[in-house]
């Protein structure tokens, strides 16, 4: 019988240096922070902001956002349920790395499904902050900064996610960012929020 295509004959390579080293010498614990949410509602500014804050108190982090993983490792993949899932599952792996290299991972994708999200959480039960952009689709939509919610109203986007497609928000999830009395908290307002949590758990030094 052919082994071709058969991943059993692989064994796990362990080096000297582990991740306690590298952590020890970044001075910081390696985790992923998981921000989800509609198109439109600042999760890449948020990433963006928080690679920003933690870069400033000397803080080693990466982004991986939907869009731009989309244009390289994963720009084989389309939009229908099952490519999303896949999508997910190689960012959550991917994201599992970065954190075993001792970063934080900042991972930014809508990440629609529950189901998708919790598979990466299980990956790094302890290490996975889960942060939730609860913003409106009436807001993100009105901000439509790519201008793909009106294709997707005219019918030119199908199986858009919040029009046409699901979106399933976290049940349980670490951090829950909103409008306050309809505003929305600033981009520096949220990362430090962000930031702040990890100082929190401990992630900002090492063990
Ligand atoms: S996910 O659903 O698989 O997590 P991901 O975050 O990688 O999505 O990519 C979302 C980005 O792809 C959106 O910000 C938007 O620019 C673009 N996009 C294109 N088609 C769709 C669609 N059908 N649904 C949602 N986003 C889409």
């Amino acid at each position: 019988m052919s082994t071709l295509g058969n991943p059993a004959n692989v064994f796990w390579h362990q080096c000297a240096v582990g991740k306690a080293d590298r952590e020890k010498l970044l001075n910081q614990q390696g985790c992923v922070v998981w921000i989800t949410g509609l198109s439109g509602s600042g999760k890449s500014t948020l990433a963006c902001s928080l690679g920003r804050e933690l870069h400033s108190r000397g803080k080693l982090s990466y982004v991986l956002d939907g869009d731009n993983v989309r244009h390289g490792l994963n720009k084989n993949l389309g939009f229908s349920p099952d490519d999303r899932t896949e999508n997910i599952r190689r960012v959550g792996e991917v994201a599992k790395l970065f954190a075993d290299a001792g970063l934080i991972c900042i991972a930014s994708l809508i990440s629609p499904y529950r189901n998708d999200r919790d598979a990466c959480r299980a990956m790094l039960p302890d290490a996975f902050v889960e942060v939730f952009m609860n913003m409106p689709l009436e807001v993100c939509e009105g901000r439509d900064p790519k201008g793909l919610y009106k294709l997707a109203r005219a019918g030119k986007i199908k199986g858009f996610t919040g029009i046409d497609d699901p979106y399933e928000a976290p049940l349980k999830c670490e951090i829950e960012l909103q409008q306050k009395g309809g505003a929305c908290p600033t981009p520096n307002e949220m990362a430090g929020q962000v930031a702040s949590y990890l100082e929190g758990r401990g992630f900002l030094q090492t063990l």
